[in-house]
């Protein structure tokens, strides 16, 4: 292992977003709203639609070197608009509780096979990758009698592949990004998962306000 660090790595840290022509980003958000309706995708949660019509421009033409984070009410719509971002970006797309199975299975070398994907026969191209219903996973996982948090691990090391590589994550979840004292029944990404993960995903995620109601009634 080298333990030496590269001044190349450290330059690439403030990946610096790129400018794009406003009439490609147009263009892909576009094609983006039409996919949408292709599936019955209808404009009902006004904040939500215009969040992922907007990144969806932003993350399929590299406008943006962060990922993004839907986080949101009961049944707005997050994880089907997170499907249909992934088709459109071409981005693998998991579960949280998949990504615990994983761990369950295989410890942590079949977790970061999945968590962590190298774009083919490019081990040092780590991929962008959507993870759905983040803090719905069964908390404690445990493998071989050892136990872990594993979205909380998973997060960490996302954070360190987007600090490296600029590989993005994309999450949806029905928690708040912080505890909020007034609502201490309400999850957070924060009391789930550590401060120190609310802040990464701060930093390494856009994070749009998303209101609603759930469209499931
Ligand atoms: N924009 C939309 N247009 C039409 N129907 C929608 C839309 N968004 C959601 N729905 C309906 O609401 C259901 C719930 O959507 P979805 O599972 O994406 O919500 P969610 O925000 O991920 O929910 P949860 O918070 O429980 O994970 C869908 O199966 C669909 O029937
Ligand atoms: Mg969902």
């Amino acid at each position: 292992m080298n333990y030496t660090i590269d001044l190349k790595q450290l330059q690439k840290r403030n990946h610096q977003s790129r400018e794009i022509e406003p009439e490609y980003l147009q263009e892909s958000t576009e094609r983006f709203k039409a996919l949408l309706a292709q599936i019955g995708y209808e404009q009902r949660n006004s904040e939500l639609y215009a969040a992922l019509c907007k990144y969806a421009g932003m993350l399929s033409t590299k406008a943006t070197v962060k990922g993004l984070a839907l986080l949101g009410a009961l049944g707005i719509g997050k994880s089907w608009g997170a499907e249909s971002l992934a088709h459109f970006t071409r981005t693998k797309f998991v579960t949280a509780s998949e990504l615990v199975t994983a761990y369950e299975q295989g410890g942590v070398s079949e977790l970061l096979e999945v968590a962590i994907p190298f774009k083919l026969g490019f081990e040092s191209d780590p991929e962008d990758l959507i993870i759905d219903e983040v803090g719905r996973e069964p908390q404690s996982a445990t493998h071989y009698g050892t136990k872990l948090n594993v979205i909380e691990e998973v997060l960490r090391r996302r954070y360190i592949q987007w600090e490296r590589h600029g590989a993005r994550t994309i999450i949806t979840s029905n928690a708040f990004l912080r505890r909020d004292s007034r609502q201490l029944d309400k999850p957070s990404i924060e009391s789930l998962y550590g401060d120190d993960i609310a802040d990464r995903v701060q930093q390494m995620c856009n994070v749009p306000q998303i209101g609603g109601c759930d469209l499931r009634q």
